[in-house]
């Protein structure tokens, strides 16, 4: 018979956003008539920008000509949607090359998968409350032991992001190899300064650490002063990883385009202390185990690059944020605490009367039938807080503020 990665079997019950999707189910279920606001998961609802669209269905198009049609792609991605996310930056003034670009269906799976490249032996750090993708994906690859009943596991190190420390984390005391940071953050909606982020970077150079930096969210930033990309900082190629996403601001969540940058400069070490090149290691393992994203998709994220696709998105974005601050507005009126949801679509709320995260769900759920995220499945520094997402319809959003004011 076969031998199981007993690894899975440290894993807490299920993922975060299917447990919420069964607790949600089973209400409904005994509650047919109720009329459920999903302000959960970070799922788009808005249609796909024209500009996308268009550009998806003249590609289907060209793939039903014999002169137009394509097989497998370059497992990194098409020269011309790397060229464009390559401009998107030296716009910007931002150091990325074209051949550092890898094109995939997802920074969850890259954010999730990276960890494969490195040392079984690697210790991590990462931010609590946290994504939970990049704790699980080192539990499942063995690099943890087991969590303790506060759901921390043992051999990572953990970094409090939280109120207290105005949710920018402190260095790990312990020597680390790899940390993971979030910013715009998921699920706290903060934002790490350009001051914060440089000594990370630093810290970063000082200690030999490699910072995996998720910046899925980085378009919802407004203000000019915050860094979008951890390439605004100096020397961070040498550091950093950088992952993107077109899921939150193009709508790509059921589409499925992403990058992820791994700059010439990075380096780790093999077992004989030399050094090697974290980039060809990537292009090894995504050249194995990806082929590409469609071609029709490609060229679908290419005219989100464009200035009809640009404009377009922020039409998007600036509905979504005018969605969070109607939230946080009405959650400040109501007396609550918020935090982020200015330069993130994520509101990160102290949950009221001191209700614990998971009460505080069940008690939203039942009396105002609106759907949240627990703080507490992001980490153990989350209990006592709460995420609502701003994606939704504006009605939904309006409805959700007055049925809480109603309730609270
Ligand atoms: C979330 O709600 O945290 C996100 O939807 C998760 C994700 O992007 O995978």
């Amino acid at each position: 018979m076969a031998k199981i990665n007993s690894n899975y079997g440290k894993l807490q019950a299920g993922y975060l956003f299917p447990e919420i999707g069964r607790r949600v189910n089973e209400f409904s279920q005994t509650n047919p008539d109720a009329k459920v606001i999903r302000l959960g998961i970070g799922d788009v609802v808005l249609p796909l920008p024209e500009a996308c669209r268009d550009a998806i269905k003249s590609a289907v198009d060209e793939m039903g000509t014999i002169e137009g049609f394509r097989g497998y792609g370059p497992e990194q991605g098409y020269d011309f949607l790397r060229n464009a996310i390559s401009k998107d930056y030296t716009d910007r003034n931002i150091d990325v090359r074209v051949d550092e670009i890898f094109v995939s269906d997802g920074s969850k799976c890259d954010s999730g998968n990276i960890q494969e490249i490195f040392s079984a032996d690697s210790t991590i750090a990462v931010t609590d409350p946290v994504y939970p993708v990049y704790v699980d994906t080192n539990v499942m690859a063995g690099r943890t032991g087991k969590s303790d009943t506060d759901g921390q596991y043992d051999g990572l190190v953990y970094l409090p992001t939280v109120e207290a420390n105005n949710y920018e984390p402190s260095f790990p005391k312990t020597p680390t190899d790899i940390v993971y940071l979030c910013s715009p953050n998921n699920p706290t909606g903060t934002v790490l300064s350009k001051e914060k982020l440089k000594a990370w970077v630093d810290y970063a150079k000082e200690t030999n650490t490699l910072i995996l930096f998720d910046a899925a969210y980085a378009d919802f930033i407004s203000n000019p002063d915050l860094p979008k990309s951890i390439y605004e900082i100096e020397g961070a190629r040498e550091v950093a990883i950088e992952f993107r996403s077109l899921s939150k601001n193009a709508g790509f969540t059921g589409t499925r385009c992403a990058y992820t940058i791994v700059p010439k400069e990075l380096m780790g070490k093999n077992d004989q202390g030399e050094d090697v090149s974290i980039h060809a290691l990537w292009n090894r393992r995504h050249c194995t185990k990806f082929n590409g994203v469609s071609y029709p998709i490609q060229r679908g994220a290419e005219a989100s690059f464009t200035p009809e696709g640009k404009a377009q998105i922020q039409e998007l974005i600036n509905y979504y944020m005018e969605n969070a601050k109607i939230i946080k507005a009405g959650l400040n009126a109501l007396g609550i605490d918020t935090f982020g949801g200015e330069n993130a679509p994520y509101i990160w709320l102290k949950a009221p009367q001191n209700k614990g995260s998971w009460e505080f769900f069940d008690w939203l759920l039942e009396t105002c039938q609106i759907v949240g995220t627990p703080g507490a499945g992001f980490g153990s520094a989350g209990e006592g807080y709460f995420r609502i997402s701003s994606f939704a319809i504006r009605e939904n959003v309006l409805e959700a503020v007055e049925r809480m004011k109603k309730a609270i």
